[in-house]
């Protein structure tokens, strides 16, 4: 049994997409298979055949594969995306400019249902009316704590689909209670127990969030990763994951929301190489300093400097970046730790992005390192730990 289970993306059975030409479209011919009223197109297909139905952003082409990999009974060409906490905030925002580029289909996941069910309509008028390329957005309802109701909004998305490109995992919320607090307790009698929300959603469910995903990673036909109609070459899959500047900073008014955020930092950066050498999926966290979103109260929100705070759409630009894969801004403005480069040792700016923390503060992006060895004894220790190059495998 290995020590850290994984299998090489070579390991995989994934499945040839033959291309039947000419099967049709309905319609007024602008049509995608997902789109709200697609009904024409979509139920031509009898779930479960094994096929494959896709057409170009146009409506133009159209042609049946056949997916003997998966239960779902279509692969979209466009690509898919699920985005935990979309119906507000960071989540929106990426969304929305998801959306916005055109040939996307992304699942919004919130607990929230009126913001939620919302949130899918705006995006959808805003995908018709702007984009050149078509996009689609749905809403699955769930508390992302529960692994089962998470789960199900993968298994939605897959049905629906076919395929995983992208995952956001960016669901949040702000510390409750005082960790500080005093409690009168008589004698012996301990106090309340805190309350550990903050660690359940913002760490807890980054976890299952990731391994939902890498499980539909995995299930993507490899084919459907080489082509789409979206306004990007790049058609890998990736993970980007919403830590905070709480995740690299202590933050004493807030001590558990910051235990949670470094988490998601700890978890990224341990899982990154393992994922990019195995299954070539990239990993990337951003980490925003505060920005005014649902997060907190207007009231709290005003007695921030307002100078201070991040613009949603910097996040947004810099999630829309990690998930293309490169970055063009010089070196020289992203980088403060060195230049142990972007691309897990490289220095080149163009080089492929995963494995990176990335603090946003105000309109600028920064590249944060893992602290380096004090020493080579914990250097050599710490290598054993990684699975793909030390030894602490069978
Ligand atoms: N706003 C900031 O200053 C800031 C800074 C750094 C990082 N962050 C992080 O950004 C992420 C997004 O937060 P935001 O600032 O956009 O806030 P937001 O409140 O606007 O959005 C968060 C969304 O997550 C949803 N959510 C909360 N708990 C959930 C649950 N159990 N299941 C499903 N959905 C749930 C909410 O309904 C909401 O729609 C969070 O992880 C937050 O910690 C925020």
């Amino acid at each position: 049994m290995s020590f850290f289970p994984g299998r090489s993306r070579s390991d995989i059975q994934r499945p040839a997409v033959p291309h039947f030409p000419g099967a049709g479209v309905g319609g007024d011919g602008k049509g995608h298979p997902l789109d709200p009223d697609p009904g024409v197109i979509t139920h031509r297909l009898t779930p479960g055949r094994g096929f494959v139905l896709a057409c170009d952003s146009h409506g133009g082409d159209i042609s049946l594969r056949e997916n003997k990999n998966s239960s779902a009974a279509m692969v979209s060409d466009r690509r898919t995306a699920v985005i935990t906490g979309g119906a507000s905030g960071m989540g929106l925002a990426v969304a929305h400019a998801l959306t916005r580029s055109g040939g996307w289909d992304v699942t919004i996941i919130d607990l929230d249902a009126a913001a939620g069910a919302r949130a899918a309509e705006t995006i959808t008028d805003t995908a018709t009316t702007q984009s050149s390329y078509t996009s689609s957005a749905m809403f699955q309802q769930a508390d992302i704590t529960e692994y089962a109701a998470l789960a199900a909004a993968f298994e939605a998305t897959f049905a629906r689909t076919g395929r995983l490109d992208f995952v956001y995992a960016n669901a949040g919320i702000a510390e409750r209670g005082n960790f500080y607090g005093t409690h009168d307790t008589a004698g012996a009698a301990p106090p309340p127990p805190p309350d550990l929300l903050v660690s359940k959603i913002n760490l807890d469910a980054v976890y299952t969030t990731t391994y939902l995903a890498q499980h539909y990673f995995r299930q993507t036909p490899q084919a459907a990763l080489t082509q789409g109609p979206g306004s990007s070459s790049s058609t890998d899959q990736s993970i980007v994951m919403t830590a905070s500047s709480g995740g690299i900073y202590p933050s004493g008014f807030c001590p558990l929301y910051t235990g949670a955020k470094h988490g998601v930092v700890g978890f990224m950066r341990a899982i990154a190489p393992s994922f990019y050498k195995n299954d070539k999926i990239r990993v990337n966290a951003v980490c925003p300093g505060p920005l005014r979103t649902g997060l907190l109260t207007k009231e709290a929100w005003d007695q921030f400097p307002q100078e201070l705070l991040t613009d949603t759409d910097k996040v947004a630009a810099v999630v829309l970046m990690l998930i293309e894969g490169r970055d063009g801004a010089p070196i020289s403005e992203t980088r403060i730790d060195g230049d142990r480069g972007v691309d897990g040792g490289g220095t080149d700016q163009d080089a492929l992005l995963w494995g990176n923390a990335v603090e946003i503060s105000g309109q600028r992006h920064y590249y944060r390192d893992a602290p380096g060895y004090s020493d080579d004894i914990m250097e050599r220790n710490m290598i054993q730990c990684d699975p793909t190059v030390g030894s602490l495998r069978t």
